[in-house]
């Protein structure tokens, strides 16, 4: 998740933007720069790696101007590199940018067509060559000609741009990426987020999506994108700046479950053709004809990339009707796995760096297999040494205990298995459709779920002082039964287990009484009748029933002690949802015992050792 920094006025730009910059810090890049204006044109420096290096090539050369903008790159098209860093230039103009352009590969070919040149792999560069090309038309000042420019452009954005013709002014847009305007004593700035401009200015303009504004010195104007006048009221902020960083939130965790819709909505973006109802296959990181020939899938994960990759077979054999195997990969490693040139080994990683799963890859390519990281940084290990990647598009995770990778991975490895289905002519329309419109709502059935976080809070402070959680899950449930457990042990430090409910009456059984919680995920699925039995044995030896059930469900509501609703929806995208509460108890009974929650002790975020 890229950050932005804008800033005009009468003040030196660069060292306020780099500062700005430096506070986006937590939001996680590879690269940055800084166009500045100084009067007579705009200079460019961009850098790889940290803000020390840009902050070094800064004092090396000096920028002075009182107009500019700077971002810092969290890479989604195009690997991480000098060229690929922002701003992008096309003419007079330079822009920055933070989302996805949907329609990037269309536009480009037009514009190539059209002889425009492109200097670096991103979508982004599309915007800067829009927005010149509105300029060689004659559409004037900025402010038009980026109006103009984004009525071409499909996707979710955030931009800043400046031009070398108008010293004085920024222009700067939002649809579907956050942009805040900050309204100064004779400055104005925009960022991505409040802590940017939280030492400047407490007055701050919330955009809309489809708002584009230009900043002057002495004001800003707001319309929208086809230029109707919008009025957006500035609020007070009187955040404490730490609070800012984490969106308001206490901890990096609380934000990261609640950004799960928009990360989500950005990871099947761009992705779907609804009236096909297919996948684009562009960014699978498979081909058509590698999908429809492989003879096994074979999955390779750690930890709650390895609980994603359970769910991953389900859909995978469900819907491609390819046989599947998923194998944690630091068993991989050490066994002498038999690999095939016709499996397709799945690697899924969030954070593309995890020393076993690069392991298990490489003893996957030795073997001959074609291989797929499913990743949510880019150009990382994995995705590298992998055929083709899928990437998620989380943006970065800081919290140590996965939550929003998790749900971008389901997304992902539910897409692969519908564009494999749809690819091995196993998977009729009727029903991919069916189940990538249950996915577009997923995003939308999360914000209802999420909203209801003060009653999870309430049950989890029923679970503070458990020493043991039992998780129950089935077929799509059991793979989130498992992540459950796990978001419970890694950071609130209680012993929990995940079970598939089958399992039941052969061993957990024996641990039930009236002290063992049961968290049981129990929606109404086509298992659901077996989960009903299995919640009732454990009522019958009198353990504490937390369900996680389908809106309605009266017989559930008189078993079990407490439930927490979620909405009704096609059984496919149920883990996208069913986890979400699991997520809040784990965060809720971590914090409520004073746990460092997105530093648990003992581990790390990336574990690049055995
Ligand atoms: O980066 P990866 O997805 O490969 O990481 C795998 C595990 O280390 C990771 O999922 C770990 O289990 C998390 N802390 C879970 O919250």
């Amino acid at each position: 998740m890229c950050g932005i920094v804008g800033y005009v006025g009468s003040r030196n730009a660069a060292p306020i933007i780099v500062e700005g910059l430096r506070k986006l810090e937590y939001r996680g890049y590879d690269s940055a720069g800084v166009a500045i204006h100084d009067g007579k044109g705009i200079e460019i420096v961009r850098t790889l790696g940290k803000l020390a290096r840009l902050s070094d090539a800064l004092e090396k050369r000096p920028l002075t101007g009182s107009t500019g903008i700077g971002h810092t790159r969290w890479a989604t098209h195009g690997r991480p590199s000098e060229a690929n860093a922002h701003p992008h230039a096309a003419g007079p103009v330079a822009v920055v940018h933070n989302g996805i352009i949907e329609n990037h590969v269309a536009v480009r070919q037009e514009l190539e067509a059209q002889g425009v040149k492109f200097l670096s792999d991103t979508d982004t560069e599309i915007v800067a060559h829009l927005i010149h090309r509105e300029i060689e038309r004659g559409v004037k000042p900025l402010f038009k000609a980026v109006q103009g420019a984004l009525k071409h452009v499909v996707g979710a954005y955030a931009i800043a741009v400046t031009s070398r013709e108008e010293p004085d002014v920024i222009v700067a847009a939002r649809n579907g990426s956050p942009l805040v305007v900050g309204l100064g004593e004779g400055e104005m700035l925009c960022g991505s987020d409040i802590p940017a401009l939280l030492s400047h200015t407490r007055q701050m303009v919330f955009l809309e999506d489809g708002d584009v504004v230009e900043l002057r010195a002495s004001g800003i104007k707001v319309e929208t994108v086809s230029g109707e006048a919008a009025t957006r009221k500035a609020k007070q902020i009187d955040w404490s700046p730490v609070q800012a960083e984490r969106g308001g939130y206490k901890h990096f965790m609380r934000k990261e479950i609640h950004e799960q819709p928009d990360v989500v909505e950005a990871t099947l973006r761009g992705r779907i053709d609804l009236a096909e109802g297919d996948v684009y296959g562009a960014e699978m990181g498979v081909s058509a004809e590698v999908a429809r020939e492989v003879r096994r899938v074979y999955f390779i994960a750690c930890g709650t990339s390895h609980h994603a990759a359970i769910a991953g077979r389900y859909w995978m054999e469900q819907l491609a009707k390819v046989p599947c195997v998923v194998e944690l990969a630091s068993e991989v490693r050490y066994r002498e796995p038999l690999f095939y040139p016709d499996d397709l080994v799945v690697a899924v990683s969030q954070s593309g760096e995890t020393a076993d799963t690069l392991a298990a890859l490489k003893a996957a390519k030795a073997g001959g297999a074609k291989v797929l990281a499913v990743a949510n940084v880019l150009d990382s290990a994995i995705p590298r040494a992998a055929d083709g990647a899928l990437y998620t598009h989380a943006g970065p995770e800081i919290g140590v205990a996965s939550t929003k990778c998790f749900t971008t991975q389901l997304a992902a490895l539910l897409l692969l298995a519908v564009y494999m289905g749809r690819r091995r002519g196993t998977l009729p329309q009727d029903r991919s459709q069916k189940v990538l419109q249950s996915l577009v709502e997923v995003p939308n059935h999360m914000r209802e779920v999420l909203g209801d976080a003060d009653y999870v809070h309430a049950i989890a402070k029923r679970l503070t002082h458990a020493k043991d959680v039992l998780f129950l899950g089935r077929g799509l449930g059991y793979p989130i039964a498992l992540e459950g457990a796990l978001k419970l042990k890694e950071i609130s430090y209680a012993h929990a287990e995940g079970y598939a409910a089958g399992e039941m009456k052969h061993g957990p059984i024996a641990l039930i009484d009236e002290q063992l919680p049961v968290i049981a995920v129990c929606p109404r699925d086509a298992q659901y009748d077996k989960m009903l039995s299995n919640v009732q044995e454990v009522r019958a030896r009198e353990g504490q029933v937390i369900a996680i059930a389908t809106k309605g469900d009266e017989e559930m509501l008189e078993i079990a002690q407490h439930v927490v609703w979620i909405p009704k929806m096609a059984d496919e995208v149920l883990p996208l949802i069913t986890v979400l509460p699991l997520q809040l108890i784990s965060y809720f009974v971590a914090n409520l015992k004073g746990n460092d929650v997105d530093q648990p002790r003992n581990l790390a975020k990336t574990v690049t050792v055995e």
